[in-house]
């Protein structure tokens, strides 16, 4: 097992935001994360990263126990993440941009820069080396998030809304690198509200509400699942989701 989270519980005073919630990840899954508006997913992400320390629970990575780790430590063991609001840092370049991510796995400079350029080449995103990231817009900002975590030479990806505010086509381009990615041996985690996204590319499929996990399984499974159609999907969307249609549910990029 790749990464493991047993009963996490995370409460801001006497709300708790995720609550009892557990995952496994195997080697090669893509694991889709779904359910409305404040159901708890950024924070259970966020558990699982490190970026908020779990109320209750252990986070298990490759059979450690990475619960007291703080992020930089659990990125080193190889588990890199994006942001619901893209983390850009706007003073630098694209490319320094994802030097950062570069630096984590060597100090020298020349080096970080020759693996930047290959992941920017990977992304697309090459022609914008030397461009300010200031200039860059949301799918930009989007894919570059995702090029600096791929900088970190991650075993498992988790991808937070990587495709919200995006067209149509934008989502297209973005499910062919999420495929290119997976096809390179990373392991995912995606929070989306693109039942397209989610339909296309998850394996399997966990749904929130109100932090607490209400179903899981095959796309197919949950889209036609009373509970996860009461709760979040609505009839009309969840005969769009099993028709693949594009339908992005209940709002964009939000924190
Ligand atoms: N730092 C915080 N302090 C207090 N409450 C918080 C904090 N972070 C999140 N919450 C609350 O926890 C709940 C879950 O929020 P979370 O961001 O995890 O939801 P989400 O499923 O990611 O929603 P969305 O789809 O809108 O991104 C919400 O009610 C939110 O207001
Ligand atoms: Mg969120």
């Amino acid at each position: 097992m790749l990464l493991e989270a047993r009963g996490i519980t995370k409460a801001f005073g006497s709300f708790k935001a995720v609550d009892d919630a557990s995952v496994t990840l195997e080697q090669g899954d893509i694991l889709g994360l779904i359910g409305p508006n404040g159901a708890g997913k950024s924070t259970f992400f966020n558990c699982l990263t490190g970026d908020l320390q779990a109320t209750a629970g252990r986070v298990l990575f490759e059979g450690r126990d990475i619960t007291d780790l703080p992020p930089e430590g659990r990125a080193e063991l190889g588990l890199a993440r994006t942001f619901q609001v893209p983390q850009t840092f706007e003073g630098m370049t694209v490319l320094e941009n994802v030097m950062i991510g570069a630096f984590l796995r060597t100090s020298h400079r020349a080096e970080a820069e020759t693996k930047a350029r290959g992941v920017l080449e990977r992304v697309g995103m090459i022609r914008l080396a030397d461009a300010p990231a200031r200039s860059l817009g949301t799918p930009g900002r989007k894919r570059l998030e995702i090029a600096r975590a791929l900088a970190t030479e991650p075993k498992v990806l988790l991808l937070d809304e990587a495709m919200a505010g995006l067209t149509a086509r934008e989502v297209q381009l973005a499910i062919d690198l999420v495929r290119d990615i997976h096809r390179s041996g990373i392991t995912l985690v995606i929070v989306e509200h693109i039942m397209e996204v989610i339909m296309s590319l998850a394996s399997r499929v966990m749904v929130f509400h109100q932090g607490k996990e209400i179903a899981c399984g095959s796309p197919r499974e949950v889209t036609s699942n009373p509970a996860v159609i009461a709760a979040y999907l609505g009839t009309r969307a969840a005969k769009a989701a099993a028709g693949h249609a594009p339908i992005e549910l209940m709002g964009g990029p939000n924190t």
